[in-house]
């Protein structure tokens, strides 16, 4: 029989969350089995003859900063030095989750990239996987797919999040030469600043309808759109056309800064004092050298197998078509984090960018809104047709979710709620409805031996004196049982998302694991 050998595996130096504890631990219990456990790391025995399929998966590992084996070499992991691309060196005391183009930009309600990882390295991706996000915001998952060596494919309803997660894959995945030529290029751009005089020319060489540029001009100083609308211009006569989206991305994540809108504010709120000026410029210059410097290290570990991951636009709810256009199916894995039910409006979140790039006019904002999963615009007219569909939707939905409508529905009866409250029901059948039919279909494009993770949080809703739970978790666990999944809930305790700290939110989040019957 082979004998046994020895494995190290070392703790990053930051403090875990209980969650990520247990998932260190089934990281290293995959592996070997764990002889010890104490603040430092984990020592594990593996089989000899297993160590060459040890070593593979210990390259890959999330939680562990470095590993040795028997007597040998202290050796990083890949996941040590991508966090070291933002940290300069990895003795910080928090998690990086900005590393590598993950913090291209703040893209609201992104999750956690080691989340995303350690997932891929569960359900053992090779090269040649592929794996899905069909919510994949501003594609953290694609980026990680990147990282850990896999395919990946992304759908997503918020165009400035497909500009986002796009821009952040060919960062990674072009040529070096592409890659200078761009960088050369944007900061040329950049120090061309200040010389145009006419936002009305500029506006009009942007094809900027009037309604537009109205709404551009009430929420940016003339100074300073005339800076945006001039590096845009720029950008599109300096760099090729495949360039300018990621140019604009680097635009976007400081526009928020330099509007009237209240930078602290999740929100719409102007600001108390109006910004009339801002180093537009040597923000963008700054932005660009970070953004370079870490792509550069990330790009220098990643494998030598050119893997393919790309964002389309598109919805969810058509999962199937969109995914056979592209010709990307079966996939391997799902990883995703869906919208919340009414939780985060991210197109409201991400309205000045999206009019400030022209993803989007001033009047079709709201329009974009209502077409998003868990959206909380709705007009009474229409809320009056989706209370006589109710019924009818509730047959198809799990149980559960019937009971909990009806005593909303009672609870807002006799209630003196505004209209944000009566439309809950309305909104909620909605939302389960389109979850029951994006299920379906990541159930027809996942392979039979794949396994789709969601991570979900519940929240709550205020009905009369009361406050319900909308156990989201659960009631799509048992939407996925009925559309041909098994499954199976783990509790990610203390995973903090942006938006949770919102009155409805609650510190929680589950991750729900589906496997095809
Ligand atoms: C929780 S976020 C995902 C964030 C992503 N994991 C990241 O790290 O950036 C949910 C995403 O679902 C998108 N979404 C909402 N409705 C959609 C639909 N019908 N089809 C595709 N995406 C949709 C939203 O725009 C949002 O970006």
């Amino acid at each position: 029989m082979a004998g046994k050998l020895n494995i190290t595996l070392k703790k990053f130096p930051y403090s875990y969350l209980p969650y990520e504890k247990r998932l260190l631990t089934r990281e290293a219990a995959a592996i070997g089995k764990i002889k010890t456990d104490d603040a430092s790391g984990l020592q594990i025995s593996v089989n000899a003859n297993q160590v060459k399929a040890a070593l593979s998966r210990l390259h890959r590992l999330t939680y562990f900063s470095h590993f040795s084996v028997g007597t040998g070499p202290v050796v990083p992991t890949q996941q040590f030095l991508l966090e070291t691309t933002a940290n300069g060196s990895c003795t910080a005391n928090r998690q990086s989750t900005r590393y590598s183009t993950h913090g291209f930009h703040d893209y609201k309600g992104k999750f956690h990239p080691q989340i995303a990882r350690y997932l891929m390295g569960r359900s053992e991706l090779t090269t040649s996987s592929f794996v899905l996000d069909p919510f994949a915001g501003s594609g953290t998952v694609l980026v990680e797919a990147v990282h850990y060596g896999c395919n990946a494919i992304g759908v997503e309803s918020n165009p400035l999040a497909v500009l986002v997660g796009n821009s952040k894959l060919k960062l990674l995945t072009c040529s070096d030469r592409e890659l200078k030529r761009f960088h050369g290029g944007v900061q040329e751009c950049i120090a061309k600043l200040g010389t145009r005089k006419s936002i009305n020319t500029l506006a009009s060489d942007l094809d900027i309808d009037t309604a537009t540029l109205t709404y551009l001009q009430s929420w940016f100083a003339p100074a300073i759109l005339l800076l945006i609308l001039e590096f845009r211009t720029t950008c599109r006569h300096r760099l090729g056309p495949e360039w300018v989206d990621t140019a604009d991305g680097i635009l976007s994540s400081l526009i928020r800064e330099v509007s009237q809108q209240e930078p602290a504010d999740l929100r719409i709120r102007r600001r108390k004092e109006q910004l009339t000026r801002a180093p537009v410029a040597a923000m963008l210059s700054s932005s660009v050298e970070n953004l370079i410097s870490r792509t550069l290290a990330a790009r220098k570990l990643l494998n030598d197998a050119p893997t393919s991951a790309i964002e389309l636009a598109g919805d969810s709810r058509c999962l199937n078509s969109v995914l056979a256009s592209a010709q990307r199916v079966p996939v391997d894995c799902i990883i995703t984090s869906p919208p919340y039910a009414t939780a985060l409006p991210y197109i409201d979140t991400s309205r000045l960018s999206l009019v400030a790039l022209g993803l989007c006019t001033a009047p079709d904002l709201r329009r974009l809104e209502r077409d998003q999963i868990g959206n909380r615009e709705i007009s009474p007219y229409e809320r009056k047709q989706a209370e006589s569909e109710m019924e009818r939707k509730l047959q198809s939905l799990p149980r559960q979710i019937g009971k909990f409508i009806h005593e909303l529905v009672r609870k807002h009866k006799n209630s003196d709620a505004g209209f944000r409250k009566l439309n809950m029901p309305a909104l909620l059948v909605q939302y389960f409805t389109d979850m029951k039919s994006v299920l379906t279909q990541t159930h027809v494009v996942l392979s039979r031996t794949g396994t789709a993770y969601w991570l979900v949080g519940p929240n709550r809703t205020n009905a009369g004196e009361k406050w319900l739970y909308i156990d989201t978790p659960q009631w799509i666990g048992t939407i996925a049982e009925s559309v041909g999944f098994t499954i199976s809930i783990d509790e990610l305790d203390a995973y903090q998302r942006f938006g949770l700290h919102q009155r409805n939110g609650i510190r929680q989040e589950f991750l729900i694991c589906m496997r095809p019957v």
